[in-house]
């Protein structure tokens, strides 16, 4: 099986934007996260969150099934595949059914939104509470590209109460903080 490292050079070989990349790990600590919360893989979970948008940038019109052939190709686990495939069930037509499924899709857009939510204050993720989260959440006009509907969607289909959700997200991207450069002390609080 690929390891991190691999994931990582196939990351930096397919994506270019900065903020896609953050991104991708952003989603990665969260999903790792609820791995060790859960007693799953760490690894094997990571690494669905790692490349879940691996040809976002590529081959938006085809996205995920660009990458999805490329990681067979590589030998990626299908359980990476199949969650990879059900992130955008719309588009596939794959439902999220394990609960990794279900996670990397509940994590996918409110990580992009607890992400903007800790570049906008002087002390980053260090303090951040799932009230101000849910504050921005309910602000449409906050990180606009951030799809509530997705979340919401994401919130029901992991079964947990809001708050302990976003809660959950804050404490895996607090777990990669430095690398996501999310720290006070990054954003000069
Ligand atoms: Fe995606
Ligand atoms: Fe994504």
């Amino acid at each position: 099986m690929p390891d991190r490292a691999d994931a990582v050079r196939l990351l930096e070989e397919w994506v270019e934007n900065e903020g896609l990349r953050k991104h991708m790990y952003a989603v990665e600590a969260a999903v790792r996260h609820y791995a060790k919360l859960r007693g799953e893989d760490e690894n094997v979970w990571g690494l669905a969150g790692l490349l879940h948008d691996l040809d976002w940038e590529k081959h938006p019109d085809r996205h995920p099934m660009v990458a999805v052939e490329r990681l067979r190709e590589l030998g990626y686990p299908e359980e990476v595949v199949q969650a990879i495939l059900a992130h955008r069930s719309d588009f596939t037509g794959v439902e999220p059914e394990s609960e990794l499924d279900k996670v990397l899709l509940a994590c996918d857009e409110l990580s992009g939104l607890v992400y903007a939510a800790c570049l906008v204050r002087p002390t980053g993720v260090d303090d951040l509470k799932p009230k101000s989260v849910t504050k921005k959440l309910k602000d449409k006009t906050f990180a606009a590209g951030v799809s509530r509907e997705e979340v919401q969607r994401g919130i029901e289909l992991i079964g947990l109460d809001r708050a302990e959700h976003i809660q959950n997200v804050i404490d895996g991207l607090r777990s990669a903080a430095a690398e996501l450069g999310i720290r006070g002390e990054d954003l000069g609080g």
